[in-house]
């Protein structure tokens, strides 16, 4: 499933950036794009989330970078190579689990590793599931299926199995969006440790503030489309936030960083005064 078209070598050294996105638009309705340019690269080993509000066109910018939907306009390079289907060298995780419901989670992962390296015995197989499932705390429940596990368990599942494929990228749609506080700032911190011992690129969608300023390095402000009294405006990025809080933040301390107010006040006054211009009139 390596879909993603060569690029000549002198094409490749001119492009900066590990996930290079350049124009990209969307149009379900003609005229009345999603989103329009929006263009943003990713350096590798960084963690960029985007936030706004529902139906600005997150998800769809998501799956456009996994390979599994296709832009009205623009184009997606990772590593030089245009993004042109999916790819094993993408982790994607879902705002749902999507974990095969008949599979147990030492199945389910092992699956995905099996079609990443097909020339694997299985005893190579089951040490790589093993150690990815041991890194989300998982061990105990190894030998379950998705029904017998507690929501955040199987996010937790979705989360190894997306690593246990040692992407080159993963992406994140909301994959804490479903859960309840307490787990969502257990698995955050979980995540967050992994991220930083693996040096993995992570393109992650949140609505949620505290979330972005936690885990990310750049922050992407989305506006929503809306028809305006000069006509319909597309969508797109309304403005990149650069995250200099220390990177040494965690989420029981965040809020006792100096900036930390100011930097979450300026996203939520985005979020609130320009993210939809149309029900907002200047
Ligand atoms: N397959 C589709 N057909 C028609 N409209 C769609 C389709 N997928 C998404 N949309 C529309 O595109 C917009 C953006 O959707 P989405 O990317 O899911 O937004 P977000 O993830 O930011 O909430 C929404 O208005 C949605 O209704
Ligand atoms: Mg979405």
């Amino acid at each position: 499933m390596k879909n993603d078209l060569p690029e000549s070598a002198g094409a490749a050294r001119q492009r900066a950036g590990f996930l290079q996105i350049e124009g990209l638009a969307k149009s379900f309705i003609a005229d009345q794009a999603v989103f329009a340019d929006v263009s943003f690269t990713l350096e590798r080993g960084e963690f960029v989330c985007i936030i706004g509000h529902s139906g600005c066109g997150k998800t769809t910018i998501l799956n456009v970078l996994a390979g599994l939907d296709q832009a009205s306009a623009g184009q997606v390079f990772m590593d030089g190579r245009e993004v042109a289907g999916p790819s094993l060298e993408r982790g994607v995780v879902f705002q749902s689990h999507a974990l095969m419901p008949w599979l147990t989670v030492r199945k389910n992962i092992a699956f995905a590793v099996a079609s990443r390296w097909p020339g694997w015995p299985a005893a190579q197989v089951a040490a790589q599931v093993e150690k990815y499932i041991a890194m989300v705390g998982l061990s105990a429940a190894i030998d379950k299926k998705p029904a017998q596990l507690s929501g955040g368990m199987k996010q937790r599942v979705g989360i190894a199995r997306a690593f246990a494929i040692e992407p080159k990228m993963l992406l994140l749609d909301e994959p804490f969006g479903a859960l309840d506080a307490l787990t969502r700032g257990t698995i955050q911190d979980e995540l967050m440790a992994i991220v930083r011992a693996t040096g993995q690129t992570v393109f992650m969608i949140t609505h949620d503030v505290d979330e972005a300023i936690l885990l990310a390095d750049r922050i992407l402000l989305m506006t929503n489309g809306a028809h305006s009294a000069s006509g319909y405006v597309a969508g797109g990025i309304g403005e990149t936030v650069i995250n200099t809080l220390p990177k040494t933040r965690t989420r029981a301390g965040l809020h006792h960083i100096d900036g930390y107010y100011a930097l979450r006040n300026h996203i939520v006054d985005f979020l609130i005064e320009r993210a939809r211009p149309g029900a907002n009139p200047p």
